[in-house]
C-alpha cells in the first residue's frame, strides 16, 4: 500500500486526487492539508480523502509528498516542513511550474529522492498530458508511481528534465494557443452568420474530436495523413488549408514553440 499526501488542495491537487480515486484508488491512501483548512475539507468531503491539519502531518504520514501550491510559496513551504522532511524520509514530487530538481533538492534535506512532474491545465477534465523525471535518488519504482499517479488525469510520459522547456511549450503552454484557435474559429463562423454559441460549441467539438482521432491513431496515421484524409481533390478543405498556410500557419506555430522555449530557459536560468 502506498500513501500519497498532498500539501495544497487547490485546483491542481483537487484534480489528481480526484482522478485517482475515480480510476480506483483507496481514498484512505491519501492525504491532504492546505494553508486553508476548508480546502483540505472540501477535498475529503468530495472524495473520501483524510484532510490534516497541517503539513507536518501529511510528511509524516505519506511514503509520497505532493507539493502542490504555487512555486513562489514553496521554498517557504519546504523551509518550515525540513525537520519533518528529515525525520520521515519520504519521496518529494513536485508540480511547481519552473522549480527544477537541482533546485528542489537544494530545499530539501541531502538525498531526498525528488520526482517533478509537469502537469497541464487538461487535468481539470481528466485530460491532462503530464511530464515526469526523478533526481538521482529517486528509484524507477518511485518514477512508475508516480506516473501510475499522473495516468489517472490523463496521459503521462518519462522524459529528461533537459526536455522540459520543449515540453512546455507542446503542452504546458499549447492549451493557450489551442484556445485562441478556437476561439478565432467561432469568429469566422459568427461572420459567416452563425451565432456565437453555436460556432463556439461547433468550433471546440471539432477540435476535441480531431485530437481523440489523432490519438486514437498515433503509430498508424501522422496528423498528416489525417489531414490529407480530409483533403479531398479539388475540394473545400485543401482551399482554406493552403490559405491558411499563405497565412504562415505553420511557421506561426513553430514560432510560438521557439518563443516559449527561449522564455523557459531565461526563466530557469
Ligand atoms: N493550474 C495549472 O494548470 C498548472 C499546470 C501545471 C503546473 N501547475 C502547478 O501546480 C501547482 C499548484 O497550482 P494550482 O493551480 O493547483 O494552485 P492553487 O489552486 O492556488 O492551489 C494551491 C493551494 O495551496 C495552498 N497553500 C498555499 N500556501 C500553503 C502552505 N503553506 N501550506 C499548505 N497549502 C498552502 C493554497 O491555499 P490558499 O489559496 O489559501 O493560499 C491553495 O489552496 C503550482 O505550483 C503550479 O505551478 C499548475
Amino acid at each position: 500500500m502506498t500513501t500519497f499526501g498532498f500539501i495544497g488542495a487547490g485546483n491542481m491537487a483537487s484534480a489528481i486526487v480526484k482522478g485517482a480515486v475515480a480510476t480506483g484508488a483507496n481514498p484512505s491512501d491519501f492525504v491532504v492539508a492546505d494553508a486553508y483548512q476548508a480546502s483540505a475539507d472540501a477535498l475529503a468531503e468530495a472524495t473520501g480523502v483524510t484532510a490534516v491539519g497541517s503539513n507536518d502531518e501529511v510528511i509524516a504520514a505519506a511514503d509520497y509528498v505532493v507539493l502542490a501550491v504555487k512555486p513562489q510559496v514553496l521554498p517557504g513551504v519546504l523551509e518550515a516542513a525540513a525537520d519533518a522532511f528529515a525525520e520521515h524520509r519520504p519521496t518529494v514530487v513536485s508540480i511547481a511550474a519552473g522549480l527544477t530538481l537541482a533546485r528542489l533538492g537544494s530545499l530539501l534535506p541531502q538525498g531526498t529522492a525528488v520526482v517533478r512532474v509537469m502537469p497541464n491545465v487538461n487535468a481539470m477534465v481528466g485530460a491532462a498530458m503530464s511530464a515526469v523525471a526523478g533526481n538521482e535518488r529517486a528509484t524507477s519504482a518511485d518514477v512508475d508511481t508516480v506516473v501510475g499517479l499522473m495516468d489517472s488525469v490523463g496521459d503521462a510520459v518519462v522524459i529528461p528534465e533537459k526536455d522540459f522547456s520543449a515540453y512546455t511549450a507542446l503542452a504546458g503552454s499549447s492549451p493557450s494557443w489551442v484556445f485562441t484557435f478556437i476561439e478565432a474559429l467561432t469568429k469566422a463562423g459568427v461572420k459567416h452568420g452563425l451565432t456565437r454559441p453555436l460556432a463556439a460549441r461547433i468550433a471546440a467539438q471539432a477540435v476535441a474530436g480531431s485530437a481523440q482521432l489523432a490519438i486514437a491513431r498515433a503509430g498508424e496515421q501522422s496528423a498528416s495523413d489525417l489531414s490529407d484524409m480530409v483533403c479531398s481533390p479539388g475540394g473545400t478543405t485543401i482551399a482554406g488549408l493552403l490559405a491558411a498556410e499563405a497565412a504562415g500557419f505553420t511557421p506561426a506555430i513553430v514560432a510560438a514553440v521557439d518563443a516559449t522555449v527561449q522564455r523557459d530557459r531565461e526563466l530557469g536560468a
